[in-house]
């Protein structure tokens, strides 16, 4: 396995920036023609395909995966705790990811809105192998998972929401590394404008850093699909920050000077975390219909109906691409044959309560 675009374009970051691989090549870029045709538009659009990251488990956090689980290895961890709502894709490529590296996991857990989607993978992260902790709230996530859990497990690998650390999103800006080199290909135009969810908000800062560090003009637009505390410019350009004092190891870095360019939408979001909206569903629909490409409600639905809407709203702009985040490996098959009740007694009730 080469070495990371990364490490390529600023080789004094290989050895000391922990990473193994687990993206198996570039993901492919494809031009959305019949959702064009539908839209009736000139604008040419586009769709970044990182659901094929990987065939064990795609979508956008095994790009981060990369540098966190090597972290945690080169730490000598046993164990990775993080946390999120019940169905968190997160917490499940950590799990699927962190036992092929001989990781634990431990996930703490907080309800969210029920779908089918969201119990799947609640079975399947028992399937991997996860400790699954339910946490009734907030304010139960912060005491256990930041507080008193903490000074418990010393040999653990503690993990923010959404693997959204300054060293995980070095995964998107790795990512750009490579968007860039099939713009140069001729793979796709330069799109003027870029969609990504807006979730734990570290795709999305990995992607803003990354296009600026490598001269490219793309604007970044986040779809916030979680609460406003939650997703914030503040902390987009805090992960930047930080992610700059990573990268400032490599010398031609240091005197690089960020200036922000994103912009966070609000208006998607729906007041819920994995609230199921109409035009988020309209959209998952129509890409469906349309492209034969399968997206979920809590984030890529709500990214897309954002994306759809601009089409419709602006006349012709230039190139626009969406980048899919979302894990396309058909899992559900293991899923099904989980019986819930195997998994820990507090988490029955979530499996006979009325499914979105
Ligand atoms: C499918 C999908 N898309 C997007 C995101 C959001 O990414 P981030 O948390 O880096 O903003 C997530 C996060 O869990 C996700 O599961």
């Amino acid at each position: 396995m080469p070495p990371p675009l990364l490490f390529q374009e600023y080789p004094s970051l290989d050895g000391v920036v922990p990473w193994i691989p687990l993206v198996n090549s570039f993901t492919p870029v494809e031009r959305l023609s019949n959702l064009e045709t539908y839209l009736n538009t000139d604008t040419s659009l586009w769709v970044k395909q990182d659901n094929l990251t990987s065939p064990i488990y795609g979508g956008n956090k095994v790009r981060k995966l990369e540098f966190i689980i090597a972290d945690a290895l080169q730490r000598k961890k046993k164990t990775i705790a993080t946390l999120g709502g019940i169905g968190t894709n997160h917490g499940l490529a950590t799990t699927i990811f962190g036992k092929k590296n001989g990781l634990n996991t431990v996930l703490y857990l907080i309800k969210q809105p029920i779908t089918k989607h969201v119990l799947d993978n609640l079975k399947l992260d028992f399937h991997y192998g996860a400790e699954l902790k339910y946490v009734k709230n907030y304010l139960g996530v912060g005491l256990q998972f930041y507080l008193l859990d903490r000074l418990r497990r010393k040999q653990t690998y503690w993990l923010p929401a959404g693997g959204s650390t300054p060293l995980g999103i070095l995964g998107y800006v790795n990512a750009t590394l490579e968007l860039k080199q099939q713009i140069e290909k001729g793979k796709l135009p330069e799109p003027e404008l870029l969609f990504v969810a807006a979730g734990t908000t570290g795709t999305m800062a990995g992607l803003e850093l990354g296009i600026q560090l490598t001269g490219l003009k793309i604007r970044v637009l986040g779809i916030r699909v979680t609460d406003r505390m939650a997703a914030t410019a503040g902390k987009v350009k805090s992960l930047i920050k930080g992610a700059l004092k990573i990268l400032h190891k490599d010398s031609k870095l240091r005197n690089f000077q960020y200036k922000p360019r994103f912009q966070l939408i609000d208006q998607y979001y729906g007041g819920k975390y994995g609230r199921v909206t109409p035009e988020g569903q309209k959209a998952v629909d129509l890409i469906r219909q349309t492209e034969d490409i399968s997206l979920e409600t809590t984030y890529t639905g709500k990214t897309l109906a954002a994306f759809i809407d601009h089409v419709k709203r602006v006349e012709t702009t230039g190139p626009m691409l969406f980048w899919n985040t979302y894990n396309s490996v058909d899992l559900s098959a293991i899923a099904d044959q989980v019986n819930y009740q195997q998994l820990p007694s507090e988490f029955h009730h979530l499996f006979i309560e009325e499914v979105q």
